[in-house]
């Protein structure tokens, strides 16, 4: 089985995370974050994912390379420009089999893909959506279901406060090719704006699936993913930690420092005495002075924090410094 990820976003709410980082290699507790989802692939049987890239290729390529032993192969196709979800499915179309999976490439899940896969086949879809069921749709678009699953229709993201519960589109898809009959080449095309509406009567049905499922893409759901990884509400590998602490053995943190409740701390990293880090990810080789406090954050690769500085609240980028 073959699953098509979309990864040429650029990640414009996580900046200044993903300034010189495409989103889906930023560490997400210890390791990429596109590796969770490739893992998750390869327990439902995929054996080749294919990312559709645009902005950073290299640099993804150089962390992912071909893939693990044992895991899905990975490769690479790479976007003359950005040709946005519907147009870089068409644009990789020459390179998938008849039906295959795509996914957008910033969700954190362990939603059963195989039961999306089964039902596809069972109803001789054309396009079935794995849709999550959500009680603040806020921000998400929805998706309105007949009792046999076919889509009837989607409703625009709404504002905060404007709609109850509801399923919305969880980016997780098993298309057959024919989805993209009469798609023209080469121009930007939205596939949940343009291709999934045509396709409504034609062969579109929904799945609603249950089980975790996060969009990284803001800050804040950011360090919630890393808290969902660490304390075992997602199913991934990594040790898992009732106080949500993940510190990487290459850090080194004095004894009078205090981690936590929630840290990530990953190596390289340095924590000088009565320095305080709680609700916050430190990616490599950050420094953190004598009696500073770290809360609610985000540090990127190199940052530095002065003795007695507060950081508050903040997403720092590679190399800056805070001082007191
Ligand atoms: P923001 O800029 O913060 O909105 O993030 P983003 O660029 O990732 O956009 P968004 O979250 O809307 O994209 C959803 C998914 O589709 C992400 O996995 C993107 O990488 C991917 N994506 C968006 N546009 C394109 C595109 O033009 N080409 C490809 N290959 N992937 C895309």
């Amino acid at each position: 089985m073959q699953a098509l990820v979309l990864v040429g976003g650029k990640g414009t709410r996580l900046r200044p995370l993903t300034t010189e980082i495409p989103k889906p290699i930023l560490t997400l507790v210890d390791r990429p974050f596109l590796s969770y989802m490739i893992e998750w692939l390869g327990s439902h049987g995929v054996d080749e994912v294919v990312l559709a890239c645009g902005f950073l290729p290299d640099q993804l390529e150089e962390v992912l390379g071909d893939g693990e032993p044992g895991g899905p192969s990975v490769r690479y196709l790479v976007e003359p420009e950005p040709l946005g979800t519907g147009g870089a499915i068409r644009f990789a179309l020459p390179e998938l089999e008849e039906r295959f999976f795509a996914l957008n490439g910033d969700v954190l899940t362990d939603l059963d893909l195989s039961a999306l896969w089964d039902s596809h086949l069972d109803r001789g879809a054309r396009a079935s959506l794995g849709l999550y069921p959500v009680e603040d749709p806020t921000g998400y678009g929805l998706v309105d279901l007949a009792d046999d699953g076919r889509v009837l229709d989607f409703h625009e993201k709404p504002e905060p406060g404007h709609a109850g519960a509801g399923l919305i589109n969880a980016g997780t898809y098993v298309l057959e090719k024919s989805a993209f009959d009469g798609v023209p080449e080469g121009r930007e095309v939205s596939i949940e704006r343009e291709i999934f509406p045509g396709l409504v009567g034609n062969g579109l049905y929904g799945v609603r699936l249950d089980g975790y499922w996060v969009d990284i893409g803001t800050p804040d759901r950011y360090l919630d993913a890393s808290w969902d990884i660490i304390e075992g509400r997602v199913t991934t590998e990594v040790e898992t930690d009732p106080s949500g602490v993940h510190v990487d053995p290459g850090a080194t943190i004095s004894g009078e420092a205090t981690i936590g409740p929630r840290a990530v701390v990953a190596s390289g990293c340095t924590i000088g005495p009565g320095a305080e880090v709680t609700g916050s990810v430190l990616l490599d080789g950050c420094e953190i002075g004598k009696d500073a406090v770290v809360s609610n954050s985000i540090l990127s690769a190199g940052v530095n924090v002065a003795a007695g500085a507060n950081v508050s609240d903040r997403v720092l980028g590679k190399q800056e410094s805070v001082n007191a």
